[in-house]
């Protein structure tokens, strides 16, 4: 059978608590059980903080467990791009967050005795040694500037990338899924609640708070909300006019033992590649992830797959079976970082974490430090930094590309669908069908019975295409998602497609 599942999902049960059944009121409530939320949770908790934590689905069962859990502050942008549009004391401030995330990962689980296979390795960032000598030593002289500890190194630990690139110790790797694990029961410890599979249909603030009512009519109040979705479900446009939604694939190979050195890798293709290794207690597996497109906008994602499987047999001679296999959802800031603290449409009592760039351990991390120190009323230096409000001069070209990408999507409107006719969708697939003026989604199941909804969006009406790989329905526009029934498993969107009879 072919595999489909992330190696966590596969290897640690992802954690289930009770729904919220009747009214709660507490001092904070956070919107999310990813590792985001969790953290934030937890250094809110720790604090004295009375918190209350929310999750549609099961703890990490969203984002977190599709991570490839690289825990490090090599900045995927690039730390002179970082200069360039945020100045060399904000990239310095950003590479100082960055490492003092992976330092708190290390001290909770230390502290609280988390059993999550963390360790400590090198990052190795990898560049063509003729075409992109310049940005090794560009990249080079911006991470020494921003305080970073860097080496060149005269060749990788990979038997095909020996040639020069950039070496940066005390990077890091765990069991995300271990982690959290671990972190539910360190949280319910210090006073913390956790309810699962309770969705938040609508939060809005007042004077005093914010009330968050769920899809049962329960209602939750809360002094402080602190929305940790993947994307915000709490913020209608302004921050996703500024970050946007890119799926990326990853695939879990066999590899004999030690054949592959431990350590983090990147390279600096386009599309650019991620890679490292884990022991699922059977196997030694090489994880190689990367063939990033923007949600919504591939028409084949078995294409992805299958280029990222020939990259990795053309750079790796000893796989041996692929055993997993799945994909992701990153937000993409088009300034390159984070959107932490007071949301923009909910300034009171309202909080954002989102726009991870692919980096999501580390972004998890010092959102929570900075969530934490904004709620408990202490001055933190990286608040201006990852400002959800700031606009950058330096960023605009990426953020009129991304708008008229988004503008561009509503060309679906007037394209005819997927396929004419019903009849030609297979089983377990979905299909756009035209009707009329509209366009219907609509997913056969495994017995061949049609389920039909609108292809509308609720969030601002763009067009969801059917991903074949994720059996789900993607917005191309700002990363909604919607399982292949129509619900909705991924924000902005806080509605369900609507069905049609
Ligand atoms: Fe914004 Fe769909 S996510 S229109």
């Amino acid at each position: 059978m072919e595999p489909t599942n992330s190696i966590w999902k596969s290897t640690v049960r992802t954690r289930d608590f009770t729904p919220v059944t009747s009214d709660i009121s507490t001092e904070v409530c956070i919107i999310g059980g990813g590792i985001t939320g969790l953290l934030t949770g937890y250094f809110l908790s720790k604090e004295g903080k009375q918190v209350v934590i929310i999750d549609d689905g099961k703890i990490g069962d969203g984002e977190t467990c599709r991570t490839t859990a690289h825990i490090t502050n090599v900045i995927d942008d690039r730390y002179y791009e970082i200069e360039r549009i945020h100045g060399k004391e904000n990239a310095k401030l950003a590479a100082e967050s960055q490492t003092a995330a992976i330092n708190a990962i290390e001290e909770i689980i230390n502290h609280e005795k988390i059993d999550c296979d963390f360790k400590r390795v090198n990052g190795y960032l990898l560049f063509k040694p003729d075409e992109d000598a310049d940005e090794l030593q560009k990249e080079y002289e911006a991470c020494v500037r921003a305080g970073l500890q860097i080496e060149i190194a005269e060749t990788s630990p990979l038997e095909s990338f020996n040639y020069p690139c950039l070496k940066f110790p005390n990077q890091a790797e765990f069991h995300p899924l271990k982690f959290l694990n671990g972190l539910c029961e360190v949280i319910l410890k210090y006073g913390g609640k956790i309810y699962t599979n309770s969705h938040a249909e609508g939060i809005e603030e007042n004077d005093e708070g914010a009330k968050i009512t769920l899809a049962n009519k329960s209602v939750i109040t809360a002094k402080n909300v602190v929305t940790a979705t993947n994307s915000p479900i709490s913020d209608y446009l302004a921050i996703h006019t500024k970050q946007a939604p890119y799926r990326t694939y990853v695939i879990g190979y066999t590899i004999p033992e030690n054949y592959i050195a431990e350590g983090l890798y990147w390279d600096d293709a386009d599309p650019y590649h991620y890679i490292r290794r884990y022991h699922d207690g059977e196997d030694e597996i090489l994880i190689v992830g990367g063939e990033d497109h923007k949600t919504g906008q591939e028409d084949n994602p078995e294409e992805r797959f299958q280029c990222l499987d020939e990259w990795a047999y053309q750079h790796f001679s000893q796989l041996k079976q692929m055993k997993y296999k799945w994909s992701g959802q990153v937000m993409e800031p088009v300034d390159g970082l984070s959107f932490i603290g007071k949301d923009p449409e909910n300034e009171k009592h309202c909080y954002i974490a989102t726009g991870d760039s692919g980096m999501g351990m580390t972004h998890a991390a010092y959102a929570g430090i900075l969530l934490k120190d904004m709620i408990c009323g202490y001055k933190n230096p990286w608040e201006e930094l990852y400002n959800p409000k700031r606009k950058s001069l330096w960023s605009a070209d990426e953020f009129i590309k991304e708008g008229v990408n988004v503008v561009a999507q509503f060309v679906d409107y007037i394209t005819p669908g997927d396929e004419s006719n019903v009849k030609d969708i297979k089983n377990g697939e979905g299909a756009l069908i035209r009707d009329g003026l509209s366009k219907i989604a609509v997913y056969r199941d495994e017995s061949g019975t049609l389920h039909k909804f609108s292809a509308v969006c609720p969030h601002l009406k763009c067009i969801v295409q059917w991903n074949s790989s994720e059996k789900s329905w993607d917005c191309p526009c700002h990363g909604s998602r919607f399982d292949k029934m129509g619900n909705v498993i991924n924000g902005p969107a806080l509605s369900n497609l609507e069905k049609i009879k």
